[in-house]
C-alpha cells in the first residue's frame, strides 16, 4: 500500500468537457462553431489558470468519434497541464480515441498525485446515448481504490450518476449508477464524482460525496427542463482545488464577449 506524499499546495485541476468537435475544423453544432468555442474556452483557461496540475477531458470530445477531431483536441490542449486524462462519452469512439493518442498516457485509468487519486471510468455503451458502467469498469475502480486506500479520490466519467433535474437528460444517466454507489459506500476516501454530458453545472451531495457536472465548451442545455432545451449561457469550464486534507474547492468559469450564434430554437441535436 502506498502512503500519500506530503502534499503542500492544493492540486489545480481543470475540467473541459463535451467539445463535440466535428470531422472538419469549423464544423457546427446547432450553428455554433465548436472549434471556435473550444478555442475561446482554452484562451480563458490560459488567462485564468497559470498553473494546471491536471487537465480532465470528460467525453464527447468529438461529435462523431473521428480521428481528426481527436488530433485537433490534442493539439489545442497539449501543453495546458502537467498531466492530462481523457475518457470517452457517447459521441466518442474509444478505439479511435486510443489510436489517435498512440502511446500517450492520456487514456490511462488513473492518476495518483499528492494525496489524491483520480480514476477515469468509461460509461459509454456502443450505439447508446445513455450511460452504463460495465462490470470491468466497476472492477477496475475497486482495484484502483484498493491500491491506494490512503488517497482521497475523484472519480470521473462522462454520464451523470444522479438526476440533475432535466427529465430528457436524466433518462440518459448511468443506468446502473446504484452499482457505482454500492462500491463507493465501502470507500470513504471517495470525495467526488465528476461528469460531463449534461452541458450544465450541477453540484450536490450524496452520502458526503460531491456529485458534480460541468458546462460544455460549446452548446449549453437549460437547467430544469423536461424536454430538450438550449440555454443561452456561455461556453465554459470547471476548475478544482484538491486540498491535502481532502477538501475540494470548485467553480465554473464562462467566456464572455464570444459571438454566440447558436440556434436557440432547436428541438434536438
Ligand atoms: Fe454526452
Amino acid at each position: 500500500m502506498s502512503k500519500p506524499t506530503d502534499q503542500q499546495l492544493p492540486l489545480r485541476v481543470v475540467q473541459i468537457t463535451d467539445c463535440h468537435l466535428g470531422k472538419v475544423a469549423g464544423s457546427r453544432l446547432l450553428n455554433l462553431d465548436t472549434d471556435q468555442s473550444l478555442a475561446a474556452v482554452i484562451e480563458l483557461v490560459r488567462a485564468q489558470q497559470p498553473r494546471i496540475d491536471v487537465l480532465l477531458a470528460t467525453g464527447d470530445l468529438s461529435d462523431q468519434g473521428s480521428t481528426a477531431a481527436y488530433r485537433r483536441f490534442l493539439s489545442a490542449t497539449r501543453d495546458l497541464a502537467e498531466h492530462t486524462r481523457w475518457l470517452p462519452g457517447n459521441h466518442d469512439d474509444p478505439t479511435v480515441m486510443r489510436a489517435a493518442l498512440g502511446a500517450d498516457s492520456r487514456m490511462q485509468r488513473n492518476l495518483v498525485l499528492g494525496n489524491w487519486q483520480i480514476v477515469m471510468l468509461d460509461s459509454s455503451a456502443r450505439g447508446e446515448v445513455g450511460g452504463y458502467l460495465a462490470a470491468e469498469e466497476l472492477d477496475a475502480l475497486k482495484l484502483c481504490l484498493d491500491a491506494h486506500p490512503e488517497h482521497f479520490v475523484l472519480i470521473c466519467l462522462h454520464h451523470q450518476v444522479e438526476p440533475v433535474g432535466c427529465a430528457w437528460l436524466d433518462r440518459q444517466q448511468v443506468a446502473n449508477s446504484e452499482q457505482l454507489w454500492d462500491v463507493i459506500k465501502n470507500y470513504p476516501q471517495v470525495r467526488s464524482v465528476v461528469s460531463g454530458h449534461v452541458h450544465q453545472r450541477f453540484d450536490d451531495l450524496r452520502h458526503d460525496v460531491r456529485v458534480i457536472t460541468s458546462p460544455s465548451t460549446c452548446v449549453q442545455f437549460a437547467p430544469n427542463s423536461d424536454d430538450f432545451k438550449v440555454d443561452n449561457e456561455m461556453p465554459g469550464y470547471r476548475w478544482f482545488e484538491l486540498h491535502a486534507n481532502g477538501r475540494i474547492c470548485t467553480g465554473v468559469e464562462r467566456v464572455s464577449g464570444f459571438d454566440y450564434e447558436i440556434d436557440l430554437t432547436a428541438t434536438g441535436y
